[in-house]
């Protein structure tokens, strides 16, 4: 059975030294609580990466990492780039076409298409970030469905508005992708976003970075209407 999503974007968050304290704080704050029927996907900057690999590796078999950002080139001269085949070592999924790397670096759907494509060559699984339907254009992918109304501002969107959101991408894309909820998630409102019937999980930002609150969102209990077991 499908498990449900909970995906941390940390963003431009953390030095090596508080990477580390946050991995404590959640293992603490954790211990052994059952987080079976969820794949918690913590989504750092890459130069934490391979120190998380470490630590995730040993003691949380129910975490997976993922990049935020990956090249649209497979290698060359590109300079302060990372490619999908560089962040293989380390992650399973890569965050694209976020709002914010839209609007701050420009990104377009093109550059969009050419990262999903990359992610697929390399094995990686995307989740594309779309704040409209015309966004959804990948069909090996998972999509989050993040309105800019609602990306760091603490003014979530309504978890109905969420799932006619989800309906029309897989309306449009295909009955079996999977589609997210992103935007001022948190410990509180989770819940209301997994179980709507065609929401399977949440991109979390600014609510993530607590390890007390994160690990009390990762420990709630839900499941998506999709993903019962
Ligand atoms: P937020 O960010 O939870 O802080 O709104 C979500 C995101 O940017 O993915």
């Amino acid at each position: 059975m499908e498990k449900t999503l909970i995906v941390a974007n940390w963003k431009e968050n953390f030095t090596t030294a508080e990477a580390k304290r946050w991995v404590e704080g959640l293992n603490k704050e954790l211990g052994i609580r059952n987080c079976g029927k969820t794949e918690i996907v913590v989504c750092s900057p890459s130069v934490l990466l391979p120190v998380l690999h470490s630590s995730f590796i040993i003691h949380n078999s129910f975490f997976r990492l993922g990049a935020q950002d990956v090249s649209k080139f497979e290698e060359g001269q590109y300079t302060g780039e990372v490619s999908a085949k560089m962040l293989k070592d380390f992650v399973d999924y890569v965050i694209v076409g976020h709002s914010e790397r839209r609007e701050h670096f420009g990104e377009t759907d093109e550059d969009v298409k050419l990262k999903v494509e990359q992610c697929l060559k390399h094995g990686l699984t995307p989740i594309v970030c779309v704040s409209k339907i015309e966004q959804a254009l990948a069909d090996k992918a998972i999509f989050a469905y993040e309105p800019l109304s609602a990306v760091g501002t603490g003014e979530p969107d309504t978890p109905e508005n969420a799932q006619k959101f989800a309906q029309e991408i897989k309306a449009k894309v295909g009955q079996d992708v999977r589609v997210l909820y992103g935007g001022s998630v948190n410990a509180e409102n989770a819940k209301s976003f997994v179980s709507q019937l065609d929401i399977s999980g949440v991109l979390v930002g600014q609510a993530s970075l607590d390890p007390k609150g994160f690990a009390r969102l990762c420990s709630s209990g839900f499941q998506s209407a999709t993903g019962a077991n």
